[in-house]
């Protein structure tokens, strides 16, 4: 991009403390655009407090970027966490600004400002299950379903990562790629409507096929953005079965990543205690018994279920 292109202003006041933008921003000196921060820069808050306080309070950015400003003016309007709050109080906040950030993903792209945005909500979650493992039990599953896909992926970060934290999980940067796969997951679900994934009904052969490619589709979107193995195993494989009946790779057992068994059990146990359009929501008992019974060792690791149950109880 160069400086001659068409400009609109940003205010330096909505550029966010760690955050990344991944556009070109100018400043405006004498009516030319210097260009200041290239895409990947990293900002602080004394630097953007230091440019207001010299009066720079504007600067300008290409038209032909307008998407990508959109997508970080989105993720900066989101609430922060209070790192004061009780974690069992904290808990339910993160799942609620984890919930409106994967709503701001469905509507616009995957940038690096998204991606960096998912590290931090990753960490506020890391930091609360480490401060207190047993705020998990406050995470309410009293959704709408029309809510339920938001928060889905907000509860499998939460989930997951408390579950690998109780089997032994214990480094933070570990655990982070491992919520960073639960807040992700199903971002190829982005292009399939609403109202597929909502629907009451069977799907039809299209609408199955749609859904069915969300796994490949979400591991292509995040594909230059640089994530860690796990998190993109997650992405990818959070479908396999034990029995290999699982998709896109019909993988089995211990060819199935154990952070990838642990996401897949968070995401069965959420979607079984949700409301839906098409299911009753069932009780936490009710979910842990129908996960025993029927689906343990054919479709999830005992491993990782002993993990779920131990992380709730
Ligand atoms: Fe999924
Ligand atoms: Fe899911």
């Amino acid at each position: 991009m160069n400086g001659s292109t068409e400009k609109k202003s940003f205010p330096v006041s909505q550029i966010l403390d760690g955050s990344v933008t991944d556009f070109d921003l100018f400043l405006s000196v004498k009516g030319e655009a210097i260009l200041y921060a290239a895409p990947g820069y990293v900002w602080t808050r004394d630097e953007t407090t230091r440019l207001m306080a010299h009066g720079w309070n504007e600067f300008q950015v290409n038209s032909a970027q307008a998407a990508l400003v959109r997508m970080y003016l989105q993720l900066a309007r989101l609430p922060l966490i209070d790192r004061e709050q009780a974690p069992a109080k904290r808990i339910n906040s993160i799942q609620d600004l984890a919930a409106a950030f994967t709503e701001c993903l469905y509507s616009g792209e995957v940038t690096e400002a998204a991606v960096c945005h998912g590290e931090r909500i990753s960490r506020a979650i890391v930091e609360c299950i480490l401060e207190s493992p047993s705020s998990i039990k406050e995470i309410s599953n009293l959704m709408e379903h029309d809510q339920y896909t938001f928060y889905h992926s907000a509860r499998v970060a939460v989930f997951a990562t408390a579950m690998s934290f109780t089997m032994g999980v214990t480094d933070e940067k570990h655990l982070q790629r491992i919520a960073m796969g639960g807040l992700f997951h199903d971002v190829g679900k982005k292009d399939v409507p609403l109202t597929v994934i909502n629907k009451a009904g069977a799907l039809d052969q299209a609408e199955w096929q749609l859904m069915r490619a969300h796994p490949s589709r979400g591991h292509d979107t995040l594909g230059a953005a640089g994530l860690s193995l796990e998190t993109m195993e997650i992405v990818l494989h959070h479908h396999e079965r034990m029995n290999g009946s699982g998709y896109p790779d019909g993988l089995q057992q211990s060819g199935i990543m154990t952070e990838v068994q642990i996401a897949a059990v968070a995401d069965i146990y959420d979607a079984l205690t949700s409301s839906r359009s098409y299911q009753k929501r069932r009780t936490r008992y009710e979910a842990l018994d129908f996960m025993k019974h029927k689906l343990l060792g054919a479709d999830i690791a005992p491993v990782a279920f002993r993990g779920l149950v131990a992380a709730l109880t």
